[in-house]
C-alpha cells in the first residue's frame, strides 16, 4: 500500500477562495483588513517567512505593513512599538517573527500584545480560550493541520490522536485541539516527548499521528501502525551531496518508508507547510470582521 497526499497548497487553496469572499464582504463594508508583522534583526529563515506573509497579504488584498527593527533593539523600543500596533485602528492584526534576538524577552513582548490583535493566538488569554473550547483565533500551524484532517474527510471522533512534540507552538496547542469537542476533533489524544518511556511502543498505537519534534526523519515505518493517519510538521535541513544547494528539507518523517504503510501522509516540503500562512491569514481576516461586529 501507498499513502495518498494530503498537500496544504491544494487545501489552503480551498481556504484562500473562502477568505478572498470574506475580505470582499469586508471591503464592501470599507474595511480592508491588515496584517503587520514586525521583525527585529537579520535571521535568514525569518526574513524568508515575513516576506512570504507580505506577500500573501498583497496577492488576497489586504493590507500588508511589515517592520524592520535592527538587531540591537531594546525590549523598550520593541514594547513602545506593540503598543503602537495596539493602538493603530488600520491594523486588525499583527505578530512578532519569533525567534528574537537573544537580548530580547519574548514572553514579555507576547503578553503585551492586544488579545484582540494577536493573529498567532500566542497570548495567554488566547491560549486560555481554545483550551476551554471558546476560542477567539486558533494558532496558525495545528489549525491547518486540523483543517487538512476535516478537508481530507479523515474522522477524528474517537481515534487515538498521538501528538509526538510538546512545544507551545505546535504540540501543546494541537493536543489541546484535537480533544475539543466538535468537527475535526473528539479525539482520544496521547502527546509524547523527548522524556516518554519506550514512545515508539505509543506512536505504533496512533490512528492519527501527528508529528511536530524537530528531527530529522525521526519516526520510521516501525513505529507507524498499518493503515495510520501521518502528518508531518516537521521541516529540517539535511546535508545532500546531490542536491544542487547540496542541503535539503526533511521533515520528522521517514518519509520513503512510512508512506509505505500509512493510508495518507504529508510530504515535507508541499504538505503542513503552506497551512501556516494561510491560517495566519485566517485569523487576521477574523480579526477584521471581530471589529465590524464592534462597530455594528
Ligand atoms: N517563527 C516560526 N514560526 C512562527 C510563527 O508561527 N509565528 C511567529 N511569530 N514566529 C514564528
Amino acid at each position: 500500500m501507498t499513502a495518498t497526499l494530503i498537500l496544504g497548497k491544494d487545501v489552503s487553496e480551498e481556504i484562500y477562495a473562502e477568505l478572498r469572499q470574506r475580505i470582499e464582504t469586508l471591503k464592501a463594508k470599507g474595511v480592508t483588513p491588515g496584517l503587520a508583522v514586525v521583525l527585529v534583526g537579520d535571521d535568514p529563515a525569518s526574513q524568508v517567512y515575513v516576506r512570504k506573509k507580505g506577500e500573501m497579504c498583497e496577492e488576497l488584498g489586504m493590507h500588508s505593513t511589515i517592520i524592520r527593527m535592527p538587531g540591537d533593539t531594546t525590549q523598550e523600543e520593541l514594547m513602545t512599538k506593540v503598543n503602537e500596533l495596539n493602538n493603530d485602528s488600520a491594523v486588525h492584526g499583527f505578530l512578532v517573527q519569533l525567534p528574537l534576538p537573544a537580548h530580547l524577552d519574548e514572553e514579555q513582548v507576547i503578553n503585551a500584545i492586544s488579545p484582540s490583535k494577536d493573529a498567532d493566538c500566542f497570548h495567554p488569554s488566547n491560549v486560555g480560550r481554545m483550551l476551554i473550547g471558546e476560542p477567539d483565533f486558533l494558532p496558525a500551524t495545528p489549525a491547518g493541520v486540523q483543517q487538512m484532517l476535516i478537508r481530507s474527510g479523515i474522522e477524528t471522533a474517537g481515534k487515538h490522536v498521538v501528538v509526538v512534540g510538546r512545544s507551545n507552538i505546535v504540540g501543546k496547542p494541537m493536543s489541546a485541539m484535537m480533544i475539543q469537542k466538535g468537527a475535526g476533533a473528539d479525539s482520544t489524544v496521547t502527546t509524547v516527548h523527548s522524556r516518554t518511556k519506550d514512545l515508539a511502543a505509543i506512536t505504533r498505537q496512533a490512528d492519527i499521528l501527528i508529528v511536530a519534534i524537530g528531527k530529522a526523519r525521526f519516526i520510521t515505518k516501525d513505529m507507524v501502525k498499518e493503515g495510520a493517519v501521518v502528518i508531518d510538521v516537521g521541516t529540517n535541513r539535511v546535508e545532500d551531496p546531490t542536491h544542487p544547494k547540496g542541503s535539503r528539507l526533511v521533515g520528522d518523517v521517514d518519509f520513503e518508508e512510512v508512506k509505505e504503510v500509512a493510508s495518507y501522509i504529508t510530504p515535507v516540503p508541499g504538505g503542513v507547510g503552506p497551512m501556516t500562512i494561510c491560517m495566519l491569514m485566517a485569523n487576521a481576516v477574523k480579526a477584521a470582521e471581530r471589529t465590524m461586529e464592534v462597530s455594528e
